[in-house]
This record gives structure tokens, C-alpha cells and sequence, in this order.
């Protein structure tokens, strides 16, 4: 159904996409991480460039194939993310935050291993809130027609958390993901509720994550200059 794929509507535009899950490292072996598979992201890469658009995609932790006709930039921590985005976002049209950000990191980084001691309980992990990216992205934006997209998964209310959220994060649109046995991180499929600073409301069926994708598209399209 996606308009998409009737012609490359998305041409001359630049699109920034962020995928994965950033993990916030404690130590030289171990971090604070989440289970994004990045799929999504990356589904959305394909498809931007599908649909004619140079592709940024920022990606944290997924070990997925780098998509053909895309650039890939790797990150590991929400800092680097942030920092990958604020360097790609001045020429882009679209910024699309389909990475899960820890909100926080350890608030020490231990350059050696930390062991156990015998008979001694471990220390309390302290952790600090990172960024918040996307607000910033959506508050500070390099051109004032630039289009900021954002994702959330919520559970009860899951359209009056989404409309919170949006508002809360000042974006254009807001990927609403209600999270569920079926809608698990990681499965090739998805369904999900497109809210529009506009008011709009846009449902997507259960379905593969390219359509999804394919619906988001349509509707920065609708709202691009
Ligand atoms: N996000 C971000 N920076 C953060 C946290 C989240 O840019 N530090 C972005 C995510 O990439 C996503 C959107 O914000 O596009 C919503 O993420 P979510 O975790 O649902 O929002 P939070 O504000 O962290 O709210 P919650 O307390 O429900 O986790
Ligand atoms: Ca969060």
C-alpha cells in the first residue's frame, strides 16, 4: 500500500537514521545494555534509499550487514550517538531516532576488570542520566524545516503515553509501539500507531518492519517543504 514504492519520492533528500541500542560500559568487559535488535532502524535505511534518499545511518551494537547505497556510521554509547548525530544532522532534512538511548550510564568507567573479593559485597552500581537526544535534536534544530521523528514503546495507556511523549519531545511524529508478548524486540514484524504533532493519528497493521517504515516515509513526505 506504501506510496513509496511508486516512484523515488525522497530524492535530493537527506535522511539520518539511528538504529541499535547504545550500552553504557562499566568496565573493559561489561556494559548497561537493552535489547533493541536495530531492525526497525535499518528497515527504515533501506527503505529512505529505496525511495531515492542519501542515507546516514547511525548505528549502536546491532551486528546487522551494513545496507548497499547507505553510510553507516558505528557507535557504541548514547555520548557517541549524540555526537555522531549532532555531526550529521546540519545538511539533513529528516532526523529519525529509531535507536533505544540508555537514559543511564555508570557514573564511573573502571579502566581494569573489577573483581570480586571474598566476603565482600559488591559495590552499588551509580549510574547518571545521559541526554536526552531526541529533545534536543527536536529543540535545537539546524534548519528550522528540518523533520524530527522519534519511537516509543509503551504499555497501558499507550495512546495518551505516545501523545505525552511527542509533546514532551517537541518531534513531528511519534512511532508509537505498544509492547506485548507478540511484539517482541527483535521479531521481523511489527505494528504500531503514527502520532503527528499535527493531531494526526496513522494506525499500522501487524506487519513486516518495511512497512512500517514505508508508512513513516509517507508521512514525513507529506510534511517535507
Ligand atoms: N531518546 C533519546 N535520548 C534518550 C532517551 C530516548 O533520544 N536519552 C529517544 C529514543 O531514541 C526514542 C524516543 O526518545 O526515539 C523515546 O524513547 P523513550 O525511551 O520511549 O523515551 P524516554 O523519554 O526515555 O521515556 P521513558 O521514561 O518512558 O523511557
Ligand atoms: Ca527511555
Amino acid at each position: 500500500l506504501a506510496r513509496g514504492t511508486a516512484g523515488p519520492d525522497l530524492a535530493g533528500r537527506h535522511v539520518v537514521v539511528s538504529a541499535g541500542g547504545t550500552r553504557e560500559p562499566l568496565d573493559p568487559v561489561r556494559f548497561l545494555g537493552n535489547r533493541s535488535s536495530g531492525k526497525q532502524g535499518y528497515a527504515l535505511a533501506r527503505t529512505a534509499a529505496a525511495r531515492g534518499a542519501r542515507v546516514t545511518l547511525i548505528e549502536a551494537n546491532t551486528g546487522l550487514p551494513d545496507p548497499a547505497g547507505v553510510d553507516v556510521v558505528r557507535v557504541g554509547t548514547a555520548v557517541q550517538l549524540r555526537e555522531a548525530l549532532l555531526k550529521a544532522a546540519p545538511d539533513a532534512d529528516v532526523v529519525v531516532m529509531a535507536a533505544a538511548v540508555a537514559d543511564f550510564r555508570p557514573e564511573t568507567y573502571a579502566t581494569g576488570k573489577i573483581k570480586k573479593k571474598d566476603g565482600q559485597d559488591p559495590e552499588p552500581i551509580v549510574l547518571v542520566r545521559n541526554p536526552d537526544i531526541l529533545a534536543e535534536m527536536a529543540a535545537d534544530r539546524p534548519r528550522p524545516e528540518q523533520l524530527v521523528v522519534g519511537f516509543a514503546a509503551e504499555t497501558d495507556d499507550v495512546l495518551a503515553n505516545g501523545r505525552a511523549k511527542l509533546a514532551r519531545k517537541g518531534c513531528d511524529l511519534l512511532v508509537v509501539n505498544e509492547v506485548g508478548e507478540r511484539k517482541t524486540f527483535g521479531s521481523e514484524e511489527n505494528e504500531a500507531v503514527v502520532l503527528g504533532a499535527d493531531g494526526s493519528e496513522t494506525a499500522v497493521p501487524y506487519g513486516p518492519k518495511e512497512a512500517l517504515a514505508d508508512t513513516v516515509w509517507d508521512l514525513v513526505v507529506d510534511r517535507l517543504g
